[in-house]
C-alpha cells in the first residue's frame, strides 16, 4: 500500500534528521552549539533547503561498525536558497561519530560541490569534526583530498565560505583553508594541524585548544580566519551578508541593490580630518564609512593586521572592495602580514569580478631585519603582484602619504590604476621628508656641529622639501594623478568614477597561469 510506504519514508526521513540520536543532540545543545539542520536553517531562506543523500550510510564493516549506522552518515548535504539566490551547503553533523568523515560522507560533498561548479552557485561548509574517520582508514584520508581537490577546482568559479563551529583539526583544516573565506565562534571552535596532545609530546610545549587554534587566535595572530563571532547566530548571519556582495559565479557581475543614499551626499567632515601635523594619526574606517553607502562597511580579517583595511561596501548599490592603509595602527605602514591580507583580498575580488576602491595613506615598507629575515620582499611582491594582475575597476584615492614603494603598489597608475585621485593634503614622493633631508644633505649634515644650527637648517631644508615634493601636484603634473578632490566629495567622485568603469573590459596575455610569489 502507498499509504505505508509514505509512512516508512516518513519514519526513515525522522530518523535521518535525528542524526546520532536525542542525547547526542543534548549533549551538542550542552556545549552552547547548534546541530546540522538547525544551522541550515537558520542559513537559508525558510523553507527552500532541498536535501540530498538522506538515506546514504557508512559502509565499514571493521571495528564493529557495521552494526552501527546513521541514516545521513554524519553530514547534511543539499542546496537552498539565501535571499532568494541558490546556494549549495553542507553541514557537519557532530552527533554521528563526532562529525568524523567517511567514504560515503566525502562523497555526499563531493556531489553538492559537482552540482555547484557546474549550475555557478557559491558553496557553504559548516564545519564541526573530529576528523577522518578513524575506523576507515585511508578510505576517509581518500574522501578528503577528493574534496581539497574540488575546493581548488572551485577556487575563482564559485564563491566558497567555511563556517568553523566545532572542531576542525589535523589535515581536515584544509578545505576550509582552500576556501574563500573562513568564520570562527568564539569559544566553541578551534582549527589546528596537530592538537595539544601531539604538540606537548613533540615538543613539550604545554596549550590549550583555544590558545593553540581558537577562534581569536587564528583572528588575530595567523590571520586564518576572516570573521571572529561571538556565537553561531553572528556566524550565520555573517554568512548571508558576505553573499549580498558576491556575484554567484565569475562569469557574473556582484548584485545591485536599490540605493537611495543620494550620490552627491556632501561629507563636510572629511575636509578636517587629516590632521595638521602629518605624523598624527587618524581612523581610515571614519572616511570608509563617510562616503559608502548608508554607512555600511563589512570588515574582513578586521583583527588581523589592523594597519591594512579591507572589506565591502556599496557605492550606489554597486559593491565594491575596499583597501586602506590604517595610519591609526603602525602609522599605517606595510608590512608582511598587512602584504599579505591585502593581496589575497585584492585576488578574491578580481576573481569575482568586485571593483576595487583603495584609500592610500602609508609611509613605505616597514624597515628591519625582523621584516627582512621574514621575507617581506616576497610577501610586499604578492600585494604588487595581485593589484598589477587585477582587471576590474580600480579606483584610488591618495588621502595624505603615499611614499616610495607603497606609492607604486597601493593601486597606483602604473599598475594599471584606472582612475587615481588625491586630496590637497596627499603627499607623494619617494621618501617622507625626514628620510630624505638625511640622504641628501649628509655631506653638509656632518659640517654642521652647532645642535641649533643643525635644527634649524634641518627645518628648512624639511620645509623646503614637503612644499616641493610632498604635495599631490608633481604626481598630478606627470598625469599619475587623475585629479585632485576636495575630500567632502569624495563619494560622488568615486561613484561617477565606478559609473564610467562599470562597462570596463581589460586582460592579461593569455598563460596557463601566473606564478605570484607564494
Ligand atoms: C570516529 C570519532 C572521531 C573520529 C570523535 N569520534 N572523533 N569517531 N573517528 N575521528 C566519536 C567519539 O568516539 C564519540 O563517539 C563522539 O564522536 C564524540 O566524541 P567525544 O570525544 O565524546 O567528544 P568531545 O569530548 O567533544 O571531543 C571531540 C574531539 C575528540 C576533540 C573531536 O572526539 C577527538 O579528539 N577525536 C579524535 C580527533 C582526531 O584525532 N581525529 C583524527 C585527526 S587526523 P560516541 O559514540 O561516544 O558518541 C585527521 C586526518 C585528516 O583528521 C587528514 C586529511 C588529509
Amino acid at each position: 500500500m502507498m499509504e505505508d510506504k509514505i509512512k516508512e519514508l516518513m519514519a526513515l526521513r525522522q530518523q535521518a534528521r535525528l542524526g546520532g540520536g536525542e542525547k547526542r543532540i543534548a549533549s551538542q545543545h550542552k556545549k552552547g552549539k547548534l546541530t546540522a539542520r538547525e544551522r541550515l536553517d537558520l542559513l537559508l531562506d525558510e523553507g527552500s533547503f532541498e536535501e540530498f543523500d538522506m538515506f546514504v550510510c557508512h559502509r565499514s564493516i571493521d571495528f564493529g561498525l557495521d552494526k552501527e549506522t546513521y541514516l545521513s552518515d554524519g553530514v547534511v548535504t543539499g542546496y537552498g536558497t539565501i535571499d532568494g539566490r541558490l546556494v549549495y551547503v553542507f553541514s557537519q553533523d557532530f552527533t554521528v561519530f563526532g562529525g568524523s568523515l567517511s567514504e560515503m560522507y566525502a562523497q555526499k560533498i563531493c556531489k553538492i560541490m559537482d552540482k555547484a561548479i557546474k549550475v555557478g552557485a557559491p558553496v557553504i561548509g559548516i564545519n564541526d569534526s573530529g576528523g577522518a574517520r578513524i575506523q576507515e582508514g585511508v578510505k576517509s584520508l581518500g574522501g578528503y583530498a577528493d574534496i581539497f581537490q574540488r575546493n581548488i577546482l572551485a577556487s575563482g568559479v564559485v564563491p566558497q565560505i567555511s563556517a568553523v563551529f566545532g572542531p576542525c583539526a589535523g589535515g581536515a583544516v584544509y578545505s576550509p583553508a582552500l576556501t574563500d573565506f573562513i568564520i570562527m565562534t568564539k569559544s566553541t571552535s578551534y582549527m589546528f594541524v596537530t592538537g595539544p596532545k601531539v604538540v606537548k609530546t613533540v615538543t613539550g610545549e604545554e596549550v590549550t585548544d583555544e590558545e593553540l587554534g581558537g577562534a581569536m587566535i587564528h583572528g588575530t595572530k595567523s590571520g586564518v580566519t576572516h570573521f571572529v563571532a561571538d556565537d553561531e547566530y553572528e556566524g550565520i548571519s555573517l554568512i548571508r551578508k558576505l553573499l549580498s556582495y558576491l556575484p554567484q559565479n565569475n562569469l557574473e557581475d556582484p548584485p545591485l541593490s536599490p540605493c537611495d543614499d543620494p550620490i552627491d551626499r556632501l561629507e563636510d567632515s572629511l575636509n578636517s580630518i587629516i590632521p595638521e601635523v602629518t605624523t598624527k594619526p587618524y581612523d581610515v574606517k571614519d572616511v570608509i564609512h563617510a562616503v559608502v553607502d548608508y554607512n555600511e562597511f563589512l570588515e574582513v580579517a578586521r583583527h588581523y593586521a589592523p594597519n591594512i583595511v579591507t572589506g565591502f561596501a556599496r557605492f550606489n548599490g554597486m559593491p565594491v572592495g575596499i583597501v586602506a592603509n590604517q595610519p591609526n595602527y603602525l602609522a599605517g605602514v606595510l608590512d608582511i602580514n598587512a602584504s599579505r591580507k591585502a593581496a589575497r583580498f585584492v585576488r578574491f575580488c578580481d576573481s569575482f569580478n568586485i571593483p576595487i576602491v583603495t584609500f592610500v595613506d602609508v609611509p613605505g615598507f616597514l624597515p628591519g631585519t625582523s621584516q627582512e629575515y621574514g621575507g617581506i620582499i616576497i610577501h610586499g611582491a604578492k600585494l604588487l603582484f595581485a593589484y598589477g594582475e587585477a582587471t576590474v575597476p580600480k579606483v584610488t584615492v591618495i588621502l595624505r602619504k603615499a611614499y616610495g614603494g607603497a606609492y607604486d603598489v597601493m593601486s597606483s597608475k602604473h599598475l594599471r590604476g584606472d582612475i587615481n585621485y588625491a586630496w590637497p593634503s596627499a603627499e607623494i614622493a619617494v621618501m617622507g621628508p625626514k628620510g630624505a633631508i638625511e640622504v641628501l644633505h649628509h655631506k653638509e649634515l656632518q659640517l654642521i656641529t652647532d645642535t641649533e644650527q643643525r635644527i634649524k637648517f634641518l627645518k628648512d631644508r624639511e620645509e623646503e622639501y614637503r612644499k616641493k615634493f610632498a604635495t599631490p601636484y608633481v604626481a598630478a603634473k606627470y598625469g599619475y594623478i587623475d585629479d585632485v578632490i576636495e575630500p567632502r566629495n569624495t563619494r560622488f567622485r568615486v561613484i561617477r568614477a565606478l559609473q564610467s568603469l562599470s562597462t570596463k573590459k581589460d586582460s592579461n596575455p593569455p598563460k596557463k597561469h601566473s606564478n605570484i610569489p607564494l
